[in-house]
């Protein structure tokens, strides 16, 4: 996978500028912002998008894979961002499936977006933002209960240059495997191992519908695995909404 870097010092979503130049660009071309003026958000959120304070890029793929499975490819995004945080002794926890959390409260979310026919897919845009060296003040009041930032946990700046290659080598390595052969298996493990979710009661939001159960596993396939007081169900990302019982995990 090539590794070109299109920088911008100002965008209004990375996602929707790698979207205009997909098609025309190899897989692995990497769109990357200072500041996001709109940066989305999943369910039509925005991003807060800070300039200078957080990493915000997102990632043209084109892997050759059923529409339907697109979701492993955000695992492998949320079990690169976890390696690299680990890399800089940073400990968090995986969300599944878009979210990397620390102390229960989030520091990245990803947005994938795709293009596709009935069973091909066009591409994929895989957008990841990071909040590493925001303050408290720039995180929006209505989500200080919610959210957090890489700085404000650890108490340090953080390098964001290093910190986005050690996550792209991360997502290179894991994403290879999975693209020639659907490997699939070390990104599970990750997953599995440094769930926010697995062992808790969780609320699933699906079709406008509250089901509450408890997460048991992440299968082979990425999937979650959640127990029912009707049985046991495997849930695919992009159908549901997972919240903790009390708040956000
Ligand atoms: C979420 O948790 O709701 C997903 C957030 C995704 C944010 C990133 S920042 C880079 C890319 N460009 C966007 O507009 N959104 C994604």
């Amino acid at each position: 996978m090539k590794r070109e870097i299109i920088h911008f010092n100002s965008i209004d979503s990375t996602n929707d500028y790698a979207k205009s130049i997909a098609l025309e660009k190899e897989e692995g071309t990497i769109v990357v912002a200072e500041q996001q003026l709109s940066g989305k958000g999943r369910m039509g959120r925005v991003w807060t998008s800070p300039s200078g304070k957080g990493i915000y890029f997102s990632i043209i793929l084109k892997p050759e894979l059923d529409p339907t499975k697109v979701a492993r490819v955000t695992l492998i995004g949320a079990a690169a961002v976890h390696l690299a945080l680990k890399d800089i002794n940073i400990c968090s926890q995986i969300k599944w499936p878009n979210d990397i959390v620390i102390n229960g409260k989030k520091v990245c979310g990803i947005l994938t977006e795709m293009n596709c026919e009935l069973n091909k897919i066009n591409y994929i845009i895989m957008g990841i933002g990071i909040n590493v060296n925001l303050d408290e003040d720039d995180i929006p009041e209505e989500l200080m209960d919610k959210a957090t930032s890489l700085k404000i946990v650890s108490g340090e700046d953080i390098n964001r240059n290093k910190l986005l290659d050690l996550v792209l080598n991360h997502f290179k390595r894991l994403y290879e495997p999975f693209k020639t052969n659907y490997i699939l298996n070390e990104t599970i493990k990750i997953c599995r191992e440094n769930s926010a979710l697995i062992g808790k009661d969780i609320q699933v939001i699906q079709n406008d519908k509250f089901k509450i159960g408890k997460a048991i596993d992440i299968n082979e396939d990425g999937e979650l695995v959640v127990e029912f007081d009707t049985g046991i169900e495997t849930i695919f990302s992009g159908e549901v909404s997972v919240r903790g019982l009390n708040g956000y995990v």
